[in-house]
């Protein structure tokens, strides 16, 4: 099987856009699975920088890019992303860029209620993207989501709407919000609609269809296994599966489709948002790692926080994943740190953990036990292959390779493109 799934082993923004970018030059189709444009995947090419948040990271070189079932799609944000990378010179048509039928839409007042909730919720608000991705999933799983097919039967959808906006008036009330203007809503769709429609194909038809001319398939993840609804830190997360599995019911191409699961994996810990963070550094060790990796959101902006690489938690996203191999990234930022730190355990009140426990509360309280391993003075910034690395750096990697209990398939080691150290080539098993 040679298709690859790239999935973030934290809490996303490990560089995973960087990564599919990379191996998507050997790849016949990009898929996105779940998310939507709370993601914010940057790819660096020459002097050329891409921020994709929606589109799949593989357009860029033209490779043929599908979104998949899975993924909420705000087709305005769509419409906005394809002129602007159409700006940038990216080459974008219905015939290297398809929408599933089924995806879910993200409408204006899902974005509404996303941002009153975190406004209403205070000190215990989630610190979402506010770009109504965990509304539009509410809807679809509600069953009274609007979908990309009904573009294509505006005539027909008046008792949908119906359902829809009483559901979301009476949310609103209680926000003291105005009602839905319903005959907005519906000339806004039936202008989007034109925009879309002709994007929109089978993409279960044209994955199986690839699979069975024995193509190579890469499926890109958004967030990061920490954020995943089930798996991650609840309720800080984000409102989709992002594990490896999900590629299978994102897209149609079913379980055995997701080949070489390949975790992108920062070799420090960060995460932007609310929610417990055991390794966290809110000092100056955090700051360093905040400026050296320039740990700003992409969607946001918000400043990230950063910490030591936490090798229980990735552990545990390998198990719920099921990782082959990992990409490490960003090495580069540790470059010139005296002492590096690896989390290898929790201590909670007065018991010791190996994993991180389901409640929030304990792991609010969640103690990081330590292991230190000294670091290295040399660059390892722009190193393409293994012998460029210190030795200090190489036994940084094999001791999380160790402690994970996962080999490492790639190291990246700056932004570029190219700059990457093929270990083990994941098309390849
Ligand atoms: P994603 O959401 O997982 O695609 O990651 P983001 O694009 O949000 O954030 C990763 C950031 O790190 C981006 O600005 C990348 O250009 C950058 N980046 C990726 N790999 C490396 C690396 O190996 N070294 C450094 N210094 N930066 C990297
Ligand atoms: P990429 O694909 C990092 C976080 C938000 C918030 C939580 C829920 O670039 O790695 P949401 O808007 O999804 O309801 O927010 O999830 N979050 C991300 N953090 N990288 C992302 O995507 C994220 N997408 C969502 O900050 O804590
Ligand atoms: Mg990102």
């Amino acid at each position: 099987m040679a298709n690859v799934t790239v999935i973030g082993a934290q809490w996303g923004d490990e560089g995973k856009g960087k990564i599919v970018d990379w191996l998507s030059e050997r790849a016949d189709v990009v898929a996105r699975f779940q998310g939507g444009h709370n993601a914010g995947h940057t790819l660096v090419v020459g002097d050329k920088v891409y921020k994709l948040s929606l589109l799949p990271s593989g357009i860029v070189r033209g490779t043929l890019s599908v979104i998949g079932n899975g993924v909420v799609l705000d087709p305005w944000h769509f419409r906005d992303e394809v002129a602007k990378l159409k700006g940038q010179g990216v080459e974008i048509t219905p015939d290297n860029l398809q929408i599933a039928e089924t995806c879910p839409l993200i409408l204006p007042f899902h974005r509404d209620l996303d941002g009153l909730r975190e406004d209403a919720s205070g000190a215990g608000k989630i610190g979402t993207t506010r770009r109504g991705i965990g509304p539009a999933y509410e809807d679809k799983v509600g069953r009274r989501a609007i979908r990309v097919c009904d573009l294509a039967h505006l005539d027909d959808l008046g008792p949908q709407i119906d359902r829809l906006t009483a559901h979301h008036d009476a949310l609103r009330a209680g926000f003291g919000e105005a009602p839905i203007d319903r005959a907005a809503l519906i000339a806004d769709l039936t202008d989007i609609a034109a925009f879309i429609l002709p994007f929109v194909k089978p993409v279960w038809l044209t994955l199986n269809k690839a699979k069975s001319e024995g193509k190579r398939i890469l499926f890109e993840g958004a967030q990061g296994t920490l954020l995943d609804i089930d798996h991650g830190t609840y309720p800080f997360v984000t409102s989709s599966n992002t594990v490896a599995g999900t590629a299978a019911s994102g897209t149609g191409l079913g379980p055995s489709g997701a080949g070489f699961v390949l975790g992108i994996t920062k070799a420090y810990t960060t995460r932007v948002g609310s929610g417990p963070f055991p390794s966290e550094q809110d000092n100056d060790i955090g700051q360093r790692l905040g400026e050296r990796g320039h740990e700003f959101g992409t969607v946001t902006g918000r400043k990230r926080r950063c910490g030591w690489f936490d090798a229980v938690l990735v552990r545990q996203s390998v198990a719920v994943s099921g990782v082959t191999g990992i990409a490490l990234t960003k090495l580069d930022v540790l470059d010139g740190f005296a002492e590096l730190k690896i989390c290898t355990g929790y201590r909670i009140g007065d018991r010791s953990f190996d994993y991180l426990p389901a409640h929030a509360q304990d792991q609010a309280r969640a103690e990081p036990i330590y292991e230190s391993i000294g670091g290295w003075s040399e660059t390892t910034a722009g190193a393409r292959s293994w012998a460029d690395l210190p030795a200090q750096a190489i036994k940084y990697i094999r001791r999380i390779e160790e402690l994970i209990g996962c080999p490492v398939t790639l190291v990246s080691t700056s932004p570029e493109r190219d700059d990457t150290i093929l270990v083990r080539d994941p098309f390849a098993d």
